[in-house]
């Protein structure tokens, strides 16, 4: 008898994400990256200390649990929430995976909203799982509430949120989200991706922590790439109720978190003078390049995140690779649903300069 391989498996999967800076050949050229939103001023200093501090004892094992991250987790939460309400994941996308592994079976549905972060529709098509895209509505890219709650069935499972959003940098506003929950099922979970929560400013901005709180079917989702500045580390979370939390825990395997990772992420959770910095220099600089946007007439959407989504006026591969040429990288969005859009990461004030400064010379050209 033949290797039964699952026929979900066999296909490709399209989600690859950004390209790292070794694909570029940048010899002997400063290039600014800024493709992938990370933090552009760095790591968090805690953080490299810890992991400094641990990098000749990597011959021994981590800890067999991740109880000490999940007590740092606590604290930082005031309390509010407990150490058995978090799932730590090697990354967010890790944590993505596994909420869709521990909730989805072969032929189950979820329900994402394109433009979208790329692994809600293309990870449960390894399980043999559905995604229904019920897009986000005209130029300001409103979540269309009605249509994701007519669109759940029986085989619902999850239905993927994200706030401040990847790639449009938008945010869903607190009565929205009020109202999936009020209309959503007992039987379907709402995963809330805030990956990007400490950049936004927005008067109805709302986190899923309240609705956790509150006893909801929520997860919400968290990563240590975006602010912490720690991409490379691999080091994500959720949490939620201690229901869902600890049928999730299920799913993980024993020193799962290398030992690197554990203690720069709990240092990392105390450098608050760092994500205080991080914030600061992103809303400074986002206003220093919707001036220059402005003044040269470019398509953006306003953001709540680290980035901001444009719309250059020429095919975005074409235009990815004529920044390229100028050192900087940026990142066509065609997977996550926007085909004619780019999304940039918020730089240094150099490497927004640079881009500025190439971007006026591709229009004069
Ligand atoms: C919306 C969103 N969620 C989750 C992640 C996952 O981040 P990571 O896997 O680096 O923790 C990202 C990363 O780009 C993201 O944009």
């Amino acid at each position: 008898m033949p290797i039964k391989f699952k026929s979900f498996l066999k296909q490709k999967s399209s989600y690859k994400g950004g390209k790292s800076l070794s694909e570029i050949d940048a010899t002997d050229k400063k290039i600014y990256k800024l493709s992938s939103n990370e933090n552009q001023l760095g790591s968090s200093p805690k953080a490299v200390a810890a992991i400094k501090k641990h990098i000749d004892s990597l011959y021994n094992y981590p800890d067999r649990t991740d109880d000490r991250l999940r007590q740092a987790l606590e604290k930082y939460y005031n309390g509010e929430l407990k150490a058995d309400q978090f799932l730590t994941t090697n990354s967010g996308v890790a944590n993505i995976d596994l909420i869709i592994r521990a909730f989805m079976d072969e032929g189950d549905e979820c329900i994402f909203s394109n433009p979208a972060f790329g692994p809600y529709h293309e990870f449960p098509k390894k399980i043999g799982g559905k995604s229904i895209d019920i897009p986000l509505i005209g130029d300001d890219f409103l979540l269309d509430v009605e249509g994701i709650l007519k669109a759940i069935n029986e085989r619902t499972r999850l239905i993927f949120i994200t706030s401040p959003n990847n790639p449009t940098g938008t945010h869903i506003p607190k009565s929205q989200i009020d109202a999936i929950i009020a209309g959503m099922p007992d039987h379907v979970v709402l995963v809330f991706d805030e990956v990007y929560f400490q950049f936004a400013d927005a008067e109805d901005y709302v986190r899923p922590l309240p609705y956790v709180l509150e006893g909801k079917n929520v997860i919400g989702i968290n990563s240590l790439s975006k602010a912490y500045g720690l991409a490379g580390l691999r080091l994500g979370y959720s949490y939620s109720t201690l229901e869902i939390a600890s049928y999730l825990q299920q799913l993980r395997i024993p020193f799962m978190i290398n030992s690197l990772s554990m203690e720069g992420g709990i240092a990392a959770l105390e450098d608050d003078a760092f994500i205080n910095e991080t914030v600061e220099f992103v809303h400074r600089e986002k206003k220093y390049l919707y001036k220059e946007f402005d003044a040269l007439g470019i398509k953006y959407w306003k953001t709540q995140a680290n980035f901001i989504l444009t719309e250059p006026s020429m095919d975005p591969l074409i235009f990815e690779e004529e920044m390229i040429k100028e050192g900087v990288m940026v990142r066509p969005v065609a997977g996550f649903g926007a085909p004619t859009c780019v999304r940039i990461t918020i730089g240094t004030r150099a490497g927004n300069e640079t881009l500025v400064n190439a971007w006026k010379k591709l229009l004069t050209s």
